[in-house]
């Protein structure tokens, strides 16, 4: 692999924690899919997320919760086959790892098998460790995930920002260290105030990953139906949209209705 520049190699966890230490943005997004993945990772993003979001993005589900193991694979496999550069990384859904560190790792080390993904994410502190420990132990890198945790949307009841108060921004600050030093690779904070999550970022040696975080983190996390504008319905303040694409495909599939209906196409060189 020596003839390969750094930009082209494949990230690794080693190279996202050399990318803090030289102050380098770390970037990262949502696939579920291999059409969209490879847009994504010859785009050149850093991190590729195969998020549970998938369980609303790809199954219309109102939450994250019902998107299964297999599901889970299905879409970390299509990834994976896609995937040159960016590391990859797959959310471990609900229910997989919060039964019994057995349980988690027996289905971590599942994923991992049937998948080849690079790296696990699960949401949670201090009541998870146990798992997280066994998992690791395992050899598998583990990404943290706190704050707005949508895997206990029926525990908080809203999607609103969370650790607004000190006593919950206090658990965060000790949950992300609970995290590093069981030796978990990178963290992402969902939805807290900007100036708590750079606080943590700057206690942490490992890269912290933000959405709807702040600037004063490693990296930036969207969703990436959310980014392209293909979901009028979704509108946080966190959000910044690069594409109007349910505007594109809206024009699209209405001018090849027309020209279906005309007549138009197919043309006489559109044809054998
Ligand atoms: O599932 C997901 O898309 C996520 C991101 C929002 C971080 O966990």
């Amino acid at each position: 692999m020596g003839y390969l520049s750094e930009e082209k190699k494949k990230v690794t966890t080693q190279r996202l924690r050399e990318m803090k230490q030289r102050g380098e943005k770390i970037s990262m997004l949502t696939s579920y899919d291999y059409t969209m993945a490879k847009i994504v990772d010859g785009a050149g993003i850093d991190v590729i997320l195969v998020g549970d979001s998938a369980s609303n993005v790809m199954a219309g589900n109102m939450t994250t919760l019902p998107i299964t193991l297999d599901q889970m694979i299905y879409h970390a496999k299509s990834v994976v086959r896609a995937v040159s550069h960016a590391l990859v990384v797959v959310d471990m859904p609900f229910g997989t790892y919060q039964i019994s560190d057995s349980e988690a790792v027996s289905n971590a080390i599942k994923i991992m098998k049937v998948s080849h993904a690079d790296a696990l994410k699960l949401e949670g502190g201090v009541e998870i460790l146990p798992s997280v420990r066994r998992i690791l132990d395992a050899g598998i890198p583990i990404m943290g995930h706190l704050g707005l945790t949508p895997q206990s949307i029926n525990k908080f009841g809203t999607y609103a920002v969370r650790a607004k108060e000190e006593a919950e921004a206090e658990k965060l600050i000790s949950d992300a260290h609970t995290l590093e030093d069981a030796g978990c690779f990178s963290l992402v904070l969902e939805k807290i105030p900007a100036v708590l999550a750079e606080r943590v970022a700057k206690e942490l040696t490992i890269p912290v990953i933000g959405i709807g975080a702040g600037g004063g983190v490693d990296g930036q996390v969207l969703v990436i139906a959310d980014m392209l504008g293909m979901n009028c319905d979704f509108t946080p303040r966190f959000l910044r949209r690069y594409a109007d694409l349910f505007g594109t495909i809206t024009q699209a599939v209405g001018h090849y209705v027309e020209d279906v209906k005309s007549g138009d196409f197919p043309n006489e060189k559109e044809q054998y």
